[in-house]
């Protein structure tokens, strides 16, 4: 089996490609990546040399190259490359729409030139907006995505849908809440509190720090993937989550608590325009018809996560002070205005 893997040097992207490399030993890994802010090859430092991998930078937009490699008897394709960060979203959609949206098509058609067997597209809960206080996302729920970043996602799922229907490729779309663990880059959440509260600086939490997102251990995507390549009906869309909801502020308590820092580092800031106040995912579908199960609960893996942050301190001030440090100013200056 030949899997042309997209964004494997990303946080999740990674982290699928050493799961699969280890869960299949024989299967053959095409690991594309741009190498945007966000790629990283140390991610992938512990593949290197290994034979069934192959890395090969180039952007998922460039549709003759995306060709050549499909062409190379790929089976599988499986979608991970995107510009993946909110906030970064409402600074410069352009390049969200010209990934996620634009790359996804020059991947679909190179898919379905080549026959493959299987195209996975790796979306997100953020593509149905935002819940009120009870119900869940089902696969069901209408699309009504709120900032350019889930726009364009949604745009991304609508034209592989559109190339089943249209062209019959056998597709699947899922569909996962927030995702944590080793490998992710400093901007998002959790590792950007771990990192700032081990430097003893302030923690930037939006609005009233009571929305809620609902978290799962990166390994558990990584296997409801591989599940669905493998046990997927075509054209289905699976949502993929773990019920662990949880506000902001008690995921920055919980940080703070296990690093001993004190909860005066927290520091609301100007709200996130658009900031969608709750994501909960309803996982009975994939539970249910391929019998998926997360193997981790919030407890041990937010535990997991912060002695590996604690562990691997060179990899993520590498990447705070050489790729970081002039967003974090463009993005955070402003909001800390005038805030306490
Ligand atoms: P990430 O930003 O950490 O990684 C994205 C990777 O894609 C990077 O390695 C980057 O170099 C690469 N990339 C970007 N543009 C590219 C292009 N034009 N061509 C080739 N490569 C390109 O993102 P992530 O958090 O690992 O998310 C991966 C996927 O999972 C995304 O599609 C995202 O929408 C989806 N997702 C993420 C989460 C989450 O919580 N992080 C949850 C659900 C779904
Ligand atoms: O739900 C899945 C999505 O989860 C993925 O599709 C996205 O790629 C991923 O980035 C993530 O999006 P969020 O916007 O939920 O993640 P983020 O880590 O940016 O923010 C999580 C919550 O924390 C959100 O309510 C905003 C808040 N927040 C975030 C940052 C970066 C703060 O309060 N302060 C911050 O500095």
């Amino acid at each position: 089996m030949k899997l042309l893997v997209t964004g494997g040097a990303g946080f999740i992207g990674s982290n699928f490609v050493l799961y699969m490399l280890q869960q299949h030993r024989d299967y053959e890994i095409v690991n594309v990546d741009a190498l945007t802010y966000a790629g990283n090859l140390e991610n992938i430092k512990a593949i290197e040399q290994n034979p069934k991998h192959t890395f090969v930078k180039a952007d998922i937009c460039d549709a003759a190259k995306m060709d050549e490699l499909i062409g190379q008897g790929v089976d599988i394709v499986v979608n991970f490359a995107a510009e993946s960060h909110v906030d970064r979203s409402i600074l410069e959609p352009d390049v969200f729409v010209k990934t996620n949206v634009l790359g996804t098509q020059a991947l679909l058609d190179a898919a379905k030139k080549h026959n493959v067997t299987k195209f996975v597209q790796v979306s997100t809960d953020e593509v149905y907006g935002t819940l009120g206080e009870t119900g869940l996302f089902t696969e069901e729920t209408p699309l009504t995505p709120n900032s350019p970043y889930s726009a364009s996602k949604a745009g991304g799922d609508l034209l592989v849908r559109a190339y089943q229907e249209t062209f019959g490729l056998p597709v699947n779309i899922t569909r996962c809440s927030n995702n944590y663990g080793p490998y992710q880059f400093p901007e998002k959440l959790i590792p950007l509190i771990i990192s700032k509260a081990l430097n003893d600086q302030p923690l930037p939490v939006y609005g009233d720090g009571l929305n809620i997102r609902d978290w799962l251990y990166v390994e558990d995507h990584c296997s409801a993937i591989d599940l669905v390549i493998h046990e997927g009906v075509n054209g289905e869309v699976y949502n993929i989550g773990g019920n662990n909801e949880r506000t902001n502020l008690h995921i920055i308590r919980t940080i703070l608590e296990q690093l001993g820092k004190p909860e005066s580092l927290i520091t609301y800031v100007q709200e996130r325009p658009g900031h969608d106040r709750r994501y909960g995912i309803d996982p009975a579908k994939i539970m249910t018809e391929l019998g998926w199960k997360p193997k981790h609960n919030f407890e041990t893996g937010i535990r997991e996560t912060i002695a590996w942050y604690l562990d691997n301190k060179e990899w993520w001030t590498r990447i705070q002070s050489v790729k970081y440090e002039p967003y974090y100013a463009k993005q955070y200056s402003q909001r800390f205005e005038g805030t306490q």
